[in-house]
């Protein structure tokens, strides 16, 4: 293999000219992406974001964000470890806990950070971890930065990861697994691969973001509905900013793996703590849940209705199992031309393809909201039926 080197010196407009390049080459491949803006008032019917439970506008939700902040401060000035840790976020990790059935939990500002923590802290150059491969990208970016050995194996088939648990080098191994994946809206064979796990002596790791307020009795999750909630080898992550309708993160487990990423996750110790705001808004929705769990069935109602009738009209649907569900699109712009139509006619849908799927088949993306009325589902129902591309 060649490598250039340093050449002659390039203008200091010229050096990041190949950011051009590259926007040309997704711009060819169809995989241009936009920000547009957004109104504070919804104008149109949403199926494109995670609000499962309708509670990130609930008043009591978005009054205790707004009061922490009036209290707290409009942000945590620092990591907790430094600037001290606020009752609100002591709060939060023992009501999580408590809700989820685990011995702690650790919020973390974004389930993204939370995923990076809890793998490479659970890992490390010494270990193997052994992943589907259709797991979340902030999973796959904990993998890279671990330093581990990564199997990435078939999706949702728990004998490969048998299979590499079995044949691997390292003693120490994690198995990492979304609980609900995020694409499809399918799930992951916990108890399965809990019984991989230990008959080879590997820890597991399971991201329920999408389980969390929607799984299980009363939305405690995927993990508490497949009894591996109290584990002394499982570990799970989730977000705030799904279900909960707020922002942030949270590693929930045993006593002694929360200390240990309390001590040594760099994503914990080096960033600014949770926002008091969310914190608190993330407490409240969790109250509201307890309170309100019917939300959750109807979330799963939603979305199981949904289902039912585009596969009716023959369109190629997932089978989902939570509040996310797909329809496949034959190509990346037939896709987005689609979702383009169903706004036009007041329903926001997401729009997933390449690269962000991982077996590169364009998809509509819808997610249920336990807000929305039945005319409402039944209106979102036709615009995506009416609206589909003729080969879909
Ligand atoms: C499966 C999964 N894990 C983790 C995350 C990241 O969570 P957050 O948005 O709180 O950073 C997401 C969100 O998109 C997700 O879908």
């Amino acid at each position: 293999m060649s490598v250039e080197g340093p050449a002659a010196p390039v203008p200091a407009d010229n050096v990041l000219d190949w950011l051009d390049v590259e926007a040309e080459k997704r711009a060819q491949a169809g995989l241009v992406r936009r920000l547009r803006p957004r109104a504070a008032a919804a104008t149109e019917l949403d199926l494109a974001g995670n609000d499962y439970l309708g509670l990130a506008r609930d008043k009591r939700v978005a009054g205790a964000a707004a009061a922490a902040a009036l209290k707290w401060g409009a942000g945590s000035t620092g990591s907790r470890l430094v600037t001290g840790s606020t009752e609100l976020h002591a709060e939060l990790e023992q009501e999580l806990a408590r809700f989820c059935g685990t011995q702690a939990a650790l919020v973390f500002s974004s389930g993204f950070t939370a995923n990076l923590g809890a793998v490479t802290t659970l890992s490390g150059r010494e270990s193997a971890i052994v992943t589907d491969a259709s797991i979340h990208a902030s999973l796959i970016e904990g993998c890279r930065l671990s330093r581990a050995d990564i199997a990435a194996v078939a999706h949702n088939d728990p004998s490969a990861v048998a299979h590499a648990l079995r044949t691997r080098r390292h003693k120490r191994a994690l198995v990492v697994t979304d609980s609900v994946f995020s694409v499809d809206g399918d799930k992951a064979d916990l108890t399965a691969l809990n019984n991989a796990c230990r008959e080879t002596g590997a820890a597991m790791l399971v991201d329920d973001a999408h389980g969390l307020g929607v799984l299980g009795d009363g939305g405690k999750g995927a993990v508490h509905e497949a009894g591996l909630n109290a584990a002394p080898d499982v570990v799970t992550t989730v977000t705030l900013s799904k279900a909960l309708g707020a922002q942030g993160g949270a590693v929930l487990g045993p006593r002694r793996v929360i200390r240990h990423l309390t001590e040594t996750a760099r994503s914990f110790i080096f960033d600014t703590a949770l926002a008091p705001a969310s914190a608190a808004a993330a407490l409240t929705a969790l109250r509201v849940l307890v309170e309100e769990p019917q939300r959750a069935e109807r979330a799963r109602e939603i979305t199981a209705t949904m289902a039912e009738r585009f596969a009716a009209a023959g369109l190629p649907t997932s089978t989902p199992e939570a509040a996310v569900l797909a329809v496949r699109a034959p190509f990346p712009d037939d896709a987005v031309a689609w979702a383009a139509r169903c706004a036009e006619r007041g329903v926001r849908v997401g729009c997933f393809r390449p690269p962000s799927v991982p077996d590169g088949i364009s998809r509509l993306r819808l997610t249920a909201n336990a807000g929305l009325t039945d005319a409402e589902v039944e209106q979102a129902i036709q615009v995506v039926t009416e609206t589909a591309p003729a080969a879909s």
